[in-house]
């Protein structure tokens, strides 16, 4: 029976290979393993809960404020004994992190396949998302399968010459865990505390906003919500020390800001679902979102995810305290530019994409 063994590590990665995991696992023609790296570790954990998957593997090399260094030295170095004890005949790897790009570059030096999972997306600027555009294009280059979500990325691929035989849309995974998470009867008190007013959910994270453009992103946040008393604003916040401190110094004392710890993906995605509008900085919410008609300020400069900006659901505000202030309060205040954003399309599949790879999984 050959081998399958899918690698993943941070709390993204984990949303959308979960269900890839359990739908292989249903099939009786593979013998599939899980390794997580721990990149990261409660974030990560939550997410396994939730889906209930038990890792066969785990690297365990989180540590506090770890540079790309320590990630990347470690998971290499890690990831040998387990591609030797292993001996998977395919490696599946997801995404654009630390954990994807050095397990494919292990399964390079071992001569093992690499499937890629989401693959194919770009923004062409190797400074953002940093480090993550880099890894995208490098496993790209080591992938044998790619997954890609969208025809836009197929085409991108096709762009860098990869041969089309080896590219199939799929739609994103993150569409199959959606369709399990959000509940008509869902309640938590942070949403009963925000009832009557308008729900602004905020999360932020990446890499090259830390420093300077994180504070002018939280500086525009707290001066927008003190001009609009009907707005309430909830925080689910990151666990890297260096985003919580500037998040404390600048959001903190804030009344109608509440700053909460990371949620459950289960949890999240109802808080999303009732959101009057969402700002991020995130990947994965950008794909989320459309899909939920809820309309993102995405405070990046670029974004590798353009469907749901030509869809209408997110604008790109950069990273400004004067852009973010001015489209945060156009959006706050003008209906009917607020209605044209929310509606709903899915760009990214119908929730079938875990069907879809295992299917291609078992053919090649
Ligand atoms: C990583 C990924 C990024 C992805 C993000 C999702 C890379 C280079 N970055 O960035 O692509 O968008 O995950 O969130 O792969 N921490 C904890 N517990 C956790 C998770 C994180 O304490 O469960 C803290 C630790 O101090 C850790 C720090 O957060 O050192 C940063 O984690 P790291 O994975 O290095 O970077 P992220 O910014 O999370
Ligand atoms: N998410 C979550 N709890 C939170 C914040 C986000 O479960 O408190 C989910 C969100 O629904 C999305 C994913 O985490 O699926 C995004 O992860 P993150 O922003 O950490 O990484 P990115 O997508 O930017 O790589």
């Amino acid at each position: 029976m050959r081998r399958i063994l899918l690698v993943f590590g941070t709390r993204p990665e984990a949303i959308k290979m979960c269900p890839l995991v359990k739908e292989l696992k249903q099939r009786d023609t593979m013998n599939i393993k899980v390794c997580v790296t721990g990149q990261h570790r409660e974030m990560l954990d939550a997410v396994l809960q939730v889906f209930q998957v038990v890792p066969d593997y785990d690297l365990a090399i989180m540590k506090q404020g770890q540079s790309l260094f320590d990630t990347t030295e470690t998971i290499l170095s890690r990831m040998k004994n387990i591609l030797d004890n292993a001996k998977p005949d395919l490696v599946l790897v997801h995404g654009d992190t630390t954990t994807a790009f050095v397990a494919a570059l292990a399964c390079f030096y071992l001569q093992i396949p690499v499937g890629h999972v989401e693959a194919g997306l770009r923004t062409y600027d190797l400074t953002a998302p940093f480090p993550e555009e880099f890894n995208r294009q490098a496993i790209g280059l080591i992938s044998r399968y790619h997954f890609a979500p969208t025809e836009r990325a197929r085409q991108n691929l096709l762009n860098e010459g990869k041969d089309p035989s080896s590219i199939y849309v799929t739609g994103n995974t993150v569409i199959d865990a959606l369709k399990t998470t959000v509940r008509k009867d869902y309640a938590h008190p942070e949403l009963e505390w925000a009832k009557g007013s308008r729900l602004i959910l905020i999360t932020a994270h990446r890499r090259e906003n830390l420093g300077e453009p994180m504070r002018q992103m939280f500086r525009a946040i707290r001066m927008v919500l003190d001009e609009h008393p009907d707005v309430k604003a909830i925080y689910p916040i990151h666990l890297n020390p260096i985003v919580r401190k500037t998040a404390y110094e600048i959001l903190g004392g804030e009344d109608r800001l509440h700053i909460i710890e990371p949620l459950d993906v289960l949890d999240f995605h109802n808080f999303m679902a009732r959101s009057y509008l969402i700002l991020t900085d995130s990947g994965g919410i950008q794909e989320e979102a459309p899909s939920l008609g809820i309309p993102v300020l995405v405070m990046r400069n670029t974004t590798e995810r353009p469907e749901g900006v030509a869809a209408g659901t997110l604008k790109l505000t950069g990273t400004s305290e004067a852009s973010i202030y001015s489209c945060f309060t156009q959006l706050l205040e003008d209906e009917t530019e607020y209605m044209k954003m929310k509606h709903t399309a899915n760009p990214y599949g119908d929730g079938t994409a875990c069907r879809q790879i295992a299917d291609v999984i078992e053919m090649v």
